[in-house]
């Protein structure tokens, strides 16, 4: 089983020592189970590597062949482990204890090794956890007092001791009411306090302590009750907690996987802290990175726990889940050999990877990225009345961008902007004036390219409108606010800014300068937004936000960017499922389960809702009234044609050969991306949306380019209809 470094760094892996004088069948049995369970497995042949690589590894279980000591004495090793190492002893004791008869099955190993870990192991951890837990306590710079549930103290902490001036020995044992209290704290507080605890609910505040020198101090208090069923999540939640306060700096890194050196330089500051708390506090990192890791950590553990009493189909089958799981393509359809249909492994590897090419094929793109052509475009004032006429219709989905695109001589943008945006209150809400919107309107325009025959102003265009009329369905409308339909309406907007007319994978191959700021990661998507966001700022007669708070400029970019980044097809199938998951599908029954409860930083329903508009909207033509959708389909081909030439004349990777002008089959490629991409994704987004006039279109346009291909036509119509 192929662990991934990931994984390994993920989820502390379980380890395994086999001292073992030679290799025979019983070794093999446990290397083999270790393998099977996931454990990493090292072996010794004598005692005194054995012990090496003990105190270089801290393996929890150790398996010591008893069977013939001629070789060495197993109970000696025991012993001088257990000098170097005292913290280990309750382990090698609980190990030792156990025989394991001669049984070289793999399933007989295995059985045994997975009993020891969710037994001895686990419960080592418990006990290991608590000392780490009251350790951190100790160190806290907080006053802690625990008190049981008839009020009797049975710990406070050094910093509780200072702050009240007590010795632990005066208050340990005591009841609560044996202390002088204040009398600044009425009847009133103190009952309220009792029925949040009886109720099993925290309770925070101000309250006044009576300290020991007999004055009043006024504290900010939290009390929490504790439990026996919210024990083992408290241990968890107090393990995260420890880390925590004890490095006051590190709070805002609360998810960020804490490794052994940051615990132990704090341990060190603490100056009665012996070294065997070091050496507690390093193991106690290691092993409950997995309580403060990602959701995935948990599902693992989950299943792992579920495996243990499961019947063997069962088991297996979840064995398979988990290899799914650790890979971190979780969303990736995994696409066969190469024996695919060669139009849509092109589409795949031209839309969703970045190839791999040797450092020598890397030659600088040759492209004109500079974004002088800002001149300011002469202000449009009135909007002439053919223009006018035709925007009167833009709210159907069957609105013609062509004719628009026409009609303001290459300048749709600005034009159906000005209008959607009023629709949408955009400039009430951004509280900025009509002239900073059509100023920005322009700017924008003029830094897509005229010479792209698909990704130019058009296209932005085309998308804002469908933005536009997805927000206007009352499903979208009702779960969205003002906020998110004005950013979906910028994000449309801007999403393709300053497009070279080719993709990823070209300027990754051609090591272009894009692809090298952005680490060959999202780069277009990246450099849209950026710009964007560089050309509204930069110049504060197009600033749009320069009237909002920061906070709504904040939350409002992060949605921005959230959007335009969410059309990078690399994360295509992570959108659209992310999007089933949870939004199509009703929450399952479990979802009381203390599992599925937090899984804290997943994107909101807004948010998937949000992603997805925009991804069907960017893609939409297929969608499209029959007339519009051959227009796009021809556009979108010439692009990749135009690349696919590029790609030859400068020596390039072809990173979609079947996008060559003399070959390419236009109707398969649609049909290619219809099938791969937009079936199911618009499928999704009607049952949520509800669109039943592009569902037509897109059985009808469907029909049209699977006829072509039956007719092996190649091009965007027959022969006959050309006109
Ligand atoms: C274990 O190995 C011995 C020889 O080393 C062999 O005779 C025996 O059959 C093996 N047992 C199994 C169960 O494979
Ligand atoms: C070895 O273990 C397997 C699986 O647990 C079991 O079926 C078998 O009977 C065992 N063999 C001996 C000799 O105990
Ligand atoms: C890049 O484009 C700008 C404006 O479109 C033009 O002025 C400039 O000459 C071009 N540079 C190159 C190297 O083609
Ligand atoms: C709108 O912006 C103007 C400045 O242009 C400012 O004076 C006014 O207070 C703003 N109104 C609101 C509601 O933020
Ligand atoms: C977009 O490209 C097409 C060619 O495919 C061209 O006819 C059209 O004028 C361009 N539109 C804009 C706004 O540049
Ligand atoms: C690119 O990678 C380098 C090195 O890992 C990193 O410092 C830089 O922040 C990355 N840039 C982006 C845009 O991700
Ligand atoms: C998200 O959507 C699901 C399904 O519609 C719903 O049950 C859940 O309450 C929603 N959650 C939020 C935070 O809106
Ligand atoms: C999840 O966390 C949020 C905020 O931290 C909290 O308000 C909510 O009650 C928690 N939900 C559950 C089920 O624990």
């Amino acid at each position: 089983k192929r662990l991934t470094t990931w994984f390994e760094t993920v989820l502390h892996v379980l380890q395994v020592l086999l001292i073992f004088a030679k290799e025979d069948n019983q070794s093999d049995g446990f290397w083999w189970a270790c393998d099977r369970a996931g454990y990493r497995c090292s072996v010794a042949r004598t005692p005194e590597s054995a012990l090496e690589c003990f105190l270089d590894k801290h393996q929890e279980i150790i398996v010591i062949d008893h069977r013939n000591s001629r070789y060495f004495d197993a109970e000696d090793i025991c012993r001088s482990a257990d000098q170097e190492e005292t913290s280990v002893l309750p382990l090698l004791n609980a190990g030792f204890d156990r025989q394991f008869m001669e049984n070289s099955s793999i399933t007989a190993c295995y059985n045994e090794l997975v009993q020891i870990e969710h037994g001895e192991v686990r419960s080592q951890f418990k006990l290991r956890a608590c000392d780490a837990v009251f350790t951190a306590l100790d160190c806290c710079q907080e006053a802690i007092e625990i008190t049981s549930e008839d009020h009797v103290i049975q710990y406070v902490n050094p910093a509780f001791e200072r702050m009240m001036g007590y010795q632990k020995g005066e208050l340990i044992g005591k009841e609560l009411t044996e202390l002088p209290k204040s009398d600044k704290n009425c009847a009133d507080l103190l009952d309220t306090i009792n029925t949040f605890i009886k109720k099993g609910k925290e309770w925070q505040g101000v309250s006044y302590a009576r300290r020991k020198s007999g004055d009043s101090i006024q504290q900010h208090v939290k009390i929490t009750p504790v439990t026996v069923n919210s024990v083992e999540a408290l241990l968890d939640a107090f393990l995260v907690f420890c880390f925590v306060f004890t490095e006051p700096h590190s709070l805002k890194c609360k998810n960020r996987r804490k490794d052994s050196t940051d615990v132990k330089s704090i341990t060190s500051q603490s100056s009665d802290a012996p070294s065997l708390q070091t050496r507690r506090y390093s193991s106690m990192a290691r092993i409950h990175s997995m309580t403060i890791e990602a959701p995935i950590t948990k599902v693992i553990n989950i299943i792992n726990a579920a495996q243990e009493n499961s019947p063997i189909t069962v088991a297996e089958a979840l064995d398979r889940v988990l290899e799914i799981l650790r890979t971190t393509e979780l969303y990736s359809p995994q696409l066969g050999t190469k024996d695919e249909d060669p139009h849509t492994s092109d589409l795949v590897g031209g839309l969703m990877t970045v190839s791999k090419i040797s450092k020598d094929e890397i030659t600088t793109a040759n492209m004109n990225l500079s974004h002088s052509h800002l001149s300011v475009p002469n202000t449009i004032n009135d909007v002439p009345p053919c223009i006018a006429q035709l925007l009167e219709n833009e709210e159907s989905w069957d609105f013609n961008i062509f004719e628009l695109e026409a009609v303001t001589n290459k300048r749709p943008l600005v034009y159906l902007g000005l209008k959607i945006f009023a629709r949408f209150a955009v400039s009430e809400f951004l509280n900025c004036s009509e002239a900073t919107l059509r100023a920005w309107l322009q700017v924008i325009e003029a830094n897509y390219h005229s010479s792209n025959s698909y990704h130019n102003s058009t296209h932005a265009a085309d998308v804002l409108h469908a933005t536009a009329f997805f927000l206007g369905k009352e499903r979208v409308k009702g779960s969205l606010d003002h906020l998110d339909e004005v950013a979906a309406l910028i994000a449309a907007t801007i999403h393709d800014v300053d497009h070279p007319g080719r993709t990823n994978s070209f300027l990754c191959n051609a090591g272009s300068e894009l692809a090298v700021l952005y680490n060959d990661t999202a780069v277009l998507e990246s450099h849209h937004t950026a710009l964007a966001f560089q050309l509204t700022t930069k110049d504060s007669k197009c600033n749009i936000f320069k009237n909002i708070d920061r906070n709504h400029y904040r939350t409002l970019r992060q949605a921005i960017i959230d959007m335009v980044l969410a059309t990078e097809m690399t994360k295509h199938f992570e959108h659209v499922n992310k999007f089933v998951n949870s939004i199509n599908k009703p929450m399952s029954e479990g979802s009381n389960c203390e599992c599925t409860a937090n899984i804290t930083n997943f994107p909101d329903n807004q948010t998937l809702i949000k992603r997805m508009m925009i991804k069907c909207a960017d893609v939409a033509n297929p969608c499209r009234p029959l007339e519009l959708c051959i227009e796009w389909a021809g556009r979108i081909s010439e692009e990749y044609f135009a690349q696919t030439d590029e790609e030859k004349r400068q020596g390039l990777p072809v990173v979609m050969p079947v996008f060559d002008r003399n070959t390419c089959s236009i109707p398969k490629s649609q049909i290619s991306f219809i099938d791969y991409f937009i079936t199911d994704m618009f499928d999704a987004w009607d049952a949520f949306a509800h669109l039943p006039v592009l569902m037509q279109h897109l059985a009808n346009n469907y029909k049209h380019w699977k006829t072509l291909d039956e007719l092996k036509c190649k091009s965007l119509r027959l022969p006959s209809e050309n006109n």
